[in-house]
């Protein structure tokens, strides 16, 4: 049965945490020349309606490495860019392609591409979700770690970014408790808070989300698309970023992770991200373990 990977609810959790313990397999195996071929003569396509450093370079290398070839639509290469439908274009590129790799805007025209494509569709980011970051994320605390399970997790900022959304999915998933300290006007879709039931928290306080945390997370507070909402979106989130006196009310050894691109001096004060708690060169690095585990879920 062909699958695609819209949001991280495509997978059950168990499918979830097996492929987090393939992606550290994966990554152990990397450089071993019996690698896998499973991609040989077959073709990922990308289409990008977003800018990308880690997701393109993740998802081509991890092509390569399967010995496969990658065709990248940059934003503004396709015709859809000039209007031709998500419909038409999803049937094109399916009839030659093995794999669709999509990053948008609203998360409605992935789901789109998937209901027209022949062959599985990734979420590479849309509004609402980014899911392939999630993959990494949890690879990474599982190698530092262990299983998150009972964990306590905190996200500090916009509650409404695709990654805080991913990862209340995955505090449903994985049974994990999720703190989300974000002011008022950017809290999470409810739908999805409520659909986490009582494994997601939010509050107004940043230093009571951090609280006794094993994990704190923090993203942009302003995200693609978002450019124009600086101004309003600076002053909301004033007393959020993540700095040392926050990391204090968290565990000693918790970890800090960040999907980047950051904004040092904006939502994470240098000193931390680039502090000894910071993960977030794994994380970058786990985006291609994690996606080759996935890849070979949806193709094999
Ligand atoms: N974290 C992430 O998705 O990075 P890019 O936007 O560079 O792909
Ligand atoms: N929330 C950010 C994530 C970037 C990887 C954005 O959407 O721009």
């Amino acid at each position: 049965m062909m699958r695609h990977f819209l949001t991280l609810n495509d997978l059950s959790p168990t499918e979830l945490g097996d492929l987090v313990r393939r992606a550290v397999a994966l990554k152990q195996a990397q450089g071993d020349a019996r690698q896998s071929t499973l991609l040989h003569a077959r073709t990922m396509v990308l289409i990008f309606e977003k800018s990308s450093t880690r997701t393109r370079l993740s998802f081509e290398i991890a092509c390569a490495q399967f010995g496969g070839s990658s065709v990248f639509f940059s934003p503004g290469d396709s015709q859809m860019s000039r209007g031709e439908s998500i419909s038409d274009t999803a049937r094109i590129v399916s009839s030659m392609a093995d794999l669709i790799v999509m990053r948008t805007g609203a998360h409605e025209r992935v789901c789109t591409m998937a209901q027209y494509s022949r062959v599985p569709v990734i979420n590479a980011l849309s509004d609402d979700f980014h899911p392939c970051q999630l993959l990494a994320d949890l690879q990474t605390f599982y190698e530092h770690r262990g299983e998150i399970r009972d964990a306590r997790v905190a996200f500090i900022g916009d509650g409404s970014s695709n990654v805080c959304q991913s990862w209340i999915n995955a505090a449903a998933m994985m049974e994990f408790s999720l703190h989300v300290g974000t002011p008022g006007g950017y809290h999470p879709d409810p739908a999805i808070v409520a659909a986490a039931k009582d494994r997601c928290r939010l509050t107004d306080q940043p230093r009571e989300a951090a609280a006794g945390a094993d994990l704190v997370i923090t993203d942009t507070w302003a995200g693609m698309g978002q450019e124009k909402e600086k101004t309003q979106r600076f002053a909301a989130f004033e007393g959020f970023q993540v700095d040392n006196p926050l990391m204090a009310k968290a565990s000693p050894d918790a970890l800090f992770m960040h999907c980047l691109p950051a904004y040092r001096g904006q939502e994470v004060a240098a000193e931390v991200i680039d502090g000894p708690q910071s993960v977030v060169w794994d994380e970058a690095e786990n985006r291609l373990h994690a996606q080759k585990a996935l890849i070979e879920l949806l193709i094999s």
